[in-house]
């Protein structure tokens, strides 16, 4: 099966929307708040953003919530974003299911504590039926080393085409699902940077970098981001039709 096979069988055909949800530390230090208190409201912000992406056309949303980078980070740090994690996969599973939102966590899982592990596995299962939106929660991710895996499962005497290249990298999430190419990436925060997401599926991604830090994000700033996605002229490489002649 193809990729946009894949996508309609599962339901979530819309675009693919990927999100570097930055800024939350420098939002809680404006307001002489602890970086945990800027977690906090971050992940206020990721409630209000799943909640308006089906409205939007938005059929798989993936936002990069742990780095596998950022657990270099104060143990204080990563112990209370892990303890989001959990407390929010636990009391956001039954209104996922309500609306329609299945849930997928990428990247690496076994250096996530058991608990989480568990809570994680429990929210997918219950979930899985969910169609109006794909959510995927990066945890542990590294694009580097997603790529390396994949590529260590290539035959060398006979190179993958892209299609299979992007099914081996589904692989090599651990979710099977082959890789879907990003159609805008949108970064608050103010930084012009990719931090290792999604390296693969946004070669092609339309990218939107906003200065406002991501517990100030909502639906307004996502209609915005992806009302000038629908203004931009996609080319992949080739020509818009009249410049071809
Ligand atoms: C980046 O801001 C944000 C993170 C590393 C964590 C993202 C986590 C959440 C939004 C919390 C909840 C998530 C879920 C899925 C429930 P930063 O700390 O790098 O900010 P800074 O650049 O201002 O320091």
């Amino acid at each position: 099966m193809t990729n946009a096979h894949h996508r309609k069988a599962r339901g979530d055909a819309g675009i693919h929307v990927a999100v570097i949800m930055d800024g939350n530390g420098r939002w809680a230090a404006a307001r002489g708040l602890p970086r945990v208190a800027g977690h906090s409201e971050g992940a206020a912000a990721v409630r209000r953003t799943v909640e308006s992406a089906p409205t939007l056309g938005i059929g798989t949303l993936t936002l990069y919530a742990f780095s596998s980078d950022n657990w270099k980070r104060p143990a204080r740090e990563v112990a209370a974003l892990m303890r989001l994690f959990r407390k929010h996969l636990a009391s956001e599973t039954p209104k996922l299911i309500e609306n329609g939102v299945r849930l997928t966590i990428i990247g690496r899982r076994d250096r996530l504590a058991e608990s989480l592990q568990r809570a994680i596995a429990a929210a997918e299962d219950a979930t899985r039926e969910g169609r109006r939106l794909h959510l995927r929660v990066a945890i542990d991710y590294s694009a580097r080393d997603l790529l390396v895996r994949a590529a260590s499962r290539c035959d060398p005497e006979r190179l993958p085409d892209r299609e299979a290249f992007a099914e081996l990298l589904g692989e090599a999430y651990g979710g099977g699902e082959p890789a879907r190419d990003v159609d805008l990436l949108i970064r608050t925060g103010g930084e012009q940077r990719l931090s290792d997401f999604l390296l693969w599926e946004c070669a092609y991604a339309e990218l939107c970098f906003l200065e406002c830090m991501w517990p100030e994000f909502g639906e307004a700033e996502l209609g915005e981001a992806v009302e000038w996605f629908h203004g931009r002229q996609r080319r992949y490489g080739g020509l818009v039709t009249a410049a071809a002649g």
